[in-house]
């Protein structure tokens, strides 16, 4: 299986950016340990804090990879243009969130996204991205 893993804006800053909500790793670091644990499958991540770039690399992505893992960030609660990506592909995607953004600002308790998306994690630290990845392993592939 080949997973993309797309992170949005502020998420470059994961282990400096309000580590008490982000914890105190980094995305680097995290994701070593995911190509670690699963090394029969094939990763890529990307980071962009510019809405059009993360559009782009759906897009991109999509042609070759089997499954999508979107953290979409401040975006998830924003952008109808993600949604209207995700809604454009046939690969499906999971929405992640490192936080509970249920726990959070009522703001937060809205994601624009969700909609378009195979399934949502939410809650578990970096561990979302794996519980996301584990995830995969459940959904019908083309
Ligand atoms: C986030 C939650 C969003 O509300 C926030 O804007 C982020 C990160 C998360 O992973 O918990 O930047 O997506």
């Amino acid at each position: 299986m080949k997973i993309a893993i797309i992170n949005g804006p502020n998420l470059n800053l994961l282990g400096k950016r309000e580590p008490h909500i982000y914890g105190s790793q980094t995305f680097d670091d995290y994701f070593l340990f995911l190509k670690k644990t699963y090394p029969q499958w094939e990763f890529t991540a990307y980071q962009s804090n510019l809405e059009g770039e993360l559009i782009n690399a759906l897009h991109r992505f999509s042609e070759k990879y089997d499954v999508i893992i979107l953290n979409a960030a401040a975006y998830t609660h924003t952008s109808l243009a993600i949604a209207d990506a995700i809604a454009s592909i046939s690969t499906p995607v999971v929405e992640v969130h490192i936080s509970q953004i249920f726990k959070r600002e009522v703001i937060r308790h809205k994601s624009l996204i969700a909609p378009q998306c195979v399934g949502s994690i939410s809650g578990f630290g970096l561990n979302s991205y794996r519980l996301a990845v584990e995830a995969c392993r459940f959904l019908k592939l083309s």
